[in-house]
């Protein structure tokens, strides 16, 4: 069994049919990525393991345990959590306070040190409020809020985006770190780079269909395959 086994998830927005019988695995400790253009359906499937959107049929099962039918803080509860895009951090709260909220209702998790170890600017940022920060900044701490809820899954959307290049290396470098102690990873990116080097496995979706599934290393070999779904 695998930690997370996605099976036939069809999602709408409305009438609009978004994901068509989308399945994944992610074993335990795997990082995984998610690629395909603007608009291919990502955000939607993360959202749809999550339970932000409803889909309209499929499984997600995590441990072997049903998701789809739950709320979303159920599934939090249950040990998934979703990093949005948009980062949802609390601006007039302070860093620490953003992060101490975040584990207070989570049934497991992580000492605030350990946040800490995992970036080390957001101790020295402990006391900024969250409009104060840079967007890597934002960023860091919106990977925190999801680690210190100690998941068995995290899921992160465009972590990299509209970041600069020396500001994705570091984040580049704590996702590696995290994977490397064991941290199962979704990751949704649109920087092929960062994201060939630290998935171990890729799928990529391509008009809410799966397209394609392979390891990282056979992605690298088959720029036909990049260029058709990726345009790159
Ligand atoms: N809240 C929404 N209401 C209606 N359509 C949406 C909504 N969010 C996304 N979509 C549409 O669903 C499709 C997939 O979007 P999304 O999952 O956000 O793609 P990606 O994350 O791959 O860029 C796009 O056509 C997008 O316009
Ligand atoms: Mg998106």
């Amino acid at each position: 069994m695998s930690l997370l086994e996605v099976e036939g998830l069809n999602s709408y927005y409305g009438d609009s049919h978004i994901l068509f019988d989308v399945g994944m695995r992610v074993e335990e400790n795997e990082v995984v990525a998610l690629l395909g253009r603007n608009g291919a359906g990502k955000s939607t499937t993360l959202k749809s393991l999550m339970g932000v959107v409803r889909p309209r049929s499929g499984s997600v099962r995590l441990g072997g345990v049903e998701m789809v039918g739950r709320k979303s803080h159920a599934v939090a509860r249950a040990g998934m959590q979703l990093v949005h895009e948009e980062r949802r951090i609390f601006g007039s709260l302070n860093v620490e306070e953003n992060l101490v909220l975040a584990g207070l209702t989570a049934p497991d998790r992580w000492p605030l040190e350990r946040v800490y170890e995992m970036f080390p600017r957001l101790k020295e940022r402990r006391t900024s409020r969250g409009t104060d920060l840079s967007g890597g900044e934002q960023q860091m701490l919106a990977i925190g809020r999801a680690l210190i809820r100690a998941p068995r899954i995290v899921l992160l959307d465009e972590p990299f985006e509209g970041l600069a290049p020396v500001i994705v290396h570091d984040l580049v470098q704590a996702c590696r770190t995290l994977a490397d102690a064991g941290q199962t990873i979704v990751l949704v990116e649109q920087n092929l780079a960062a994201t060939l080097a630290l998935a171990d496995r890729v799928y990529i979706i391509n008009n809410g269909h799966i397209a394609h599934e392979s390891t990282a290393a056979e992605l690298r070999a088959q720029p036909e395959i990049l260029h058709r779904y990726l345009g790159v």
